[in-house]
C-alpha cells in the first residue's frame, strides 16, 4: 500500500528485508478459500479428463492468461526506485511549487529511467536517448517532471512524434533492427527533416551510451513556467546533474555489455542501491524572466534549442537521492504513469508545441495502458486525499459512498465542493494569448544548424573521432544508398564542413555527389511571428 512510500529507509534495513525469509502464509484462492493442493489439477479419475468445474485451476490460469497489459508505445523499456528530493533553500520568491518551500524540504519520489526505442525486453545499452521521469509526491498533489538525458529534441512540434517514433521503431514489415538508429527509416525521416540536426549531434555523440544511470544528466528539455504565490511568472529549464558526474560507454564497449548482459543497467542500479550507494542528482534551474523571453537569437519555445550555461548559468536548488528499490517491478514500475499534465500550484506550461501535444498523449496513452482508473493504483496516487466526482469504470479500487456524484447540490453527503477561494488550488497562469489560428511553424524556429554547430565545436577531439564513427556506423548499416547521400547533403554539410568531410572518409561518400542528386529537406509550412520583435533572427 502508500505505506511503502516516501519512506527514507537504510541500505540496513534493506538488506535486512530481502534476506529474511518470512513464515509463509497459508495460499488462498482471490476469494479467501484455503487452499489444499494448487500443484494437481481436479481430474475425472486419476487419469481422466480435467474438469471444468476445477474453479481453482482456471482462476489460476486465468490470472496467468491476463498477466500482460500493453508495454508503452515509447519508453517501453525502464528500471526505476524510490526516493527523496530535498530543497536547498526556500524557492518562495519563485515559485509556491511545495518541494521548494522551505530549506531542507523532504519530498518523496519515484523516478524511471528509459531508453526509448527498444520493447520492454530489448537491452539496457544501445545507442539511445534514456528516459528520466520523476514523480513527485508533493503535499499539493503529483508534479511530474517527465525528461530525458538531453536537454533538446529530435523536433519541435508534437504532431510530427508519430512520424518520428514510426520511423525509429523497428521496420514493420520484419520488425527489425531493435537497435535504435541504425536503419534506413530512421535516417531518411532524419535526413529529410533538418530541424533533428541539433539532437542528431547529442545521439551520435557518447552522451548515447550512458555508463549507467547514475552517471547521466536529466533535462526537463522544454521551457517551462514557475509561478509565485503573487502571481508573477518566469520561464525556466530544469537540469538534473548527476553528483558521480557524466561517464559513458564507448560504443565497442556498449556493444559488447548488450551481448553478455541486457540487464546491465538496471542490475548496476539495483545493487547499488542494496549495499547503500546510493545514486545521487542535484537539480539546476536556469531562470528566464519574461522580460528577457525575446533575448536570445532562439525561440524558448524551440524544443531543439537548449539555452548555453553561458547565458543563463544552472542554479543548484535541491538534491535528489534514489535510496530504495522496488519491491515489484510489475506493481511499481510498469504500472506508474508519468504525465506531463500532472503540475501542482507553481509550475505551470508554455506554448512550447511539443509541451502542448504531448500535455495530451500521456493521458491518452495511459488510459488505453492501464485503464481509467491507474491513479488509484499505490504507485500513482498522491499523498494528500483526492476527493472529486469522477467514477466507475475499469478496475475502480475507491468505494464512494452515497448517491451524490455531482456538484452543485443541496442534498448533502459527502460530495466534495470545489475551492475558489483557496490560496493553494490550482489556476492557470493568466498569459495572454492573441492570435490568428494557423496551422503553421514560427519562422523563429527555422534556424536549424547553429546549436548543432556549436556542439561540434565545443567538442574536444577525441568526442569529435567518436561522433565521426558514430555517423560513419550508422550510415554504412543503411542499405538503402540515396538514404546517407541525403543525410551528408541535407545534414552535415551544414552542420560543418570538418564533420561532412571526416564522415564522407569514413564512409566513402562523394560530398559533391550528394548535393547533386539528394532530395530537397521537407520545409513545414512557416509564418512569422508577428509578436517578436522584427530582425531579432
Ligand atoms: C513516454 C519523455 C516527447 C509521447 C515517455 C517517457 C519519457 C518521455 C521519459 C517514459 C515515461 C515512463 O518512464 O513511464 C519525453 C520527452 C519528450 C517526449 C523528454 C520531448 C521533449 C513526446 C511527445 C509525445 C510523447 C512529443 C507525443 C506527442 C509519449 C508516450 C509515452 C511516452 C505516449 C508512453 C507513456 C506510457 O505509456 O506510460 N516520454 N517524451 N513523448 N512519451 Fe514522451
Amino acid at each position: 500500500d502508500r505505506a511503502t512510500h516516501g519512506s527514507v529507509e537504510t541500505a540496513k534495513t534493506v538488506a535486512l528485508k530481502h534476506d529474511t525469509v518470512p513464515p509463509r502464509e497459508a495460499m488462498t484462492s482471490n476469494q479467501g478459500l484455503k487452499i489444499s493442493d494448487d500443484q494437481n489439477s481436479e481430474k475425472a479419475g486419476v487419469r481422466g479428463g480435467s474438469l471444468l468445474e476445477d474453479f481453482l485451476l482456471r482462476e489460476k490460469i486465468t490470472a496467468f492468461d491476463h498477466e500482460r497489459i500493453p508495454e508503452r508505445v515509447v519508453h517501453a523499456r525502464g528500471a526505476a526506485a524510490h526516493g527523496v528530493f530535498e530543497a536547498y533553500e526556500d524557492l518562495g520568491a519563485l515559485t509556491m511549487a511545495s518541494p521548494f518551500a522551505a530549506k531542507g524540504k523532504q519530498t518523496p519520489v519515484f523516478v524511471r529511467f528509459s531508453t526509448v526505442a527498444g520493447s520492454r525486453g530489448s537491452a539496457d545499452t544501445p545507442r539511445d536517448v534514456r528516459g528520466f521521469a520523476v514523480k513527485f509526491y508533493t503535499d499539493t498533489g503529483v508534479w511530474d517532471l517527465v525528461g530525458n538525458d538531453m536537454p533538446v529534441f529530435f523536433i519541435n512540434d508534437a504532431i510530427k512524434f508519430p512520424d518520428l517514433i514510426h520511423a525509429v521503431k523497428p521496420e514493420p514489415h520484419v520488425e527489425i533492427p531493435q537497435a535504435a538508429s541504425a536503419h534506413d527509416t530512421f535516417w531518411d525521416f532524419a535526413s529529410l527533416s533538418p530541424e533533428t540536426a541539433h539532437m542528431l549531434m547529442w545521439t551520435m555523440s557518447d552522451r548515447a551510451l550512458p555508463r549507467s544511470f547514475a552517471h547521466m544528466e536529466g533535462f526537463g528539455v522544454h521551457t517551462w513556467r514557475l509561478v509565485d504565490a503573487k502571481g508573477g511568472s518566469r520561464f525556466v529549464k530544469f537540469h538534473w546533474k548527476p553528483v558521480k558526474g557524466v561517464h559513458s560507454q564507448v560504443w565497442d564497449e556498449a556493444q559488447k555489455t548488450s551481448g553478455k548482459d541486457a540487464d546491465y543497467q538496471r542490475r548496476e542500479m539495483f545493487e547499488s542501491i542494496e549495499r547503500g550507494d546510493f545514486l545521487e542528482w542535484e537539480l539546476g534551474l536556469q531562470i528566464v524572466e519574461e522580460t528577457d523571453e525575446f533575448a536570445f537569437d532562439f525561440d524558448l519555445l524551440d524544443s531543439t534549442k537548449l539555452i548555453p550555461e553561458e547565458l543563463v548559468p544552472v542554479r543548484p536548488v535541491g538534491k535528489l537521492t534514489l535510496n530504495r528499490n522496488p519491491d515489484n517491478y510489475f506493481a511499481e514500475t510498469e504500472q506508474v504513469a508519468f504525465c506531463v499534465s500532472h503540475v501542482v500550484p507553481g509550475i505551470d506550461f508554455t506554448n512550447d508545441p511539443l509541451l502542448q501535444g504531448r500535455l495530451h498523449s500521456y493521458l491518452d496513452t495511459q488510459l488505453r495502458r492501464i485503464g481509467p482508473n491507474f491513479a488509484e493504483l499505490p504507485i500513482n496516487r498522491p499523498l494528500n486525499p483526492v476527493s472529486n466526482n469522477r467514477r466507475d469504470g475499469f478496475a475502480k479500487a475507491t468505494i464512494h459512498p452515497g448517491r451524490v456524484s455531482y456538484f452543485p447540490s443541496a442534498l448533502g453527503g459527502t460530495h466534495p465542493a470545489h475551492q475558489p477561494k483557496a490560496p493553494d488550488a490550482f489556476r492557470s497562469y493568466a498569459e495572454k494569448v492573441d492570435g490568428h489560428k494557423i496551422r503553421a511553424r514560427s519562422t523563429s524556429f527555422t534556424d536549424y544548424f547553429s546549436q548543432a554547430t556549436m556542439f561540434w565545436n565545443s567538442m574536444a577531439s577525441w568526442e569529435k573521432d567518436h561522433i565521426v564513427a558514430g555517423f560513419a556506423f550508422e550510415l554504412n548499416q543503411c542499405e538503402t544508398k540515396a538514404v546517407p547521400k541525403a543525410v551528408m547533403a541535407n545534414l552535415l554539410v551544414n552542420i560543418h564542413p570538418d564533420l561532412a568531410a571526416r564522415v564522407a572518409e569514413e564512409t566513402g561518400l562523394d560530398i559533391a555527389e550528394c548535393q547533386r542528386v539528394a532530395p530537397k529537406p521537407v520545409v513545414t509550412e512557416t509564418a512569422a511571428p508577428a509578436e517578436m520583435p522584427s530582425g531579432r533572427l
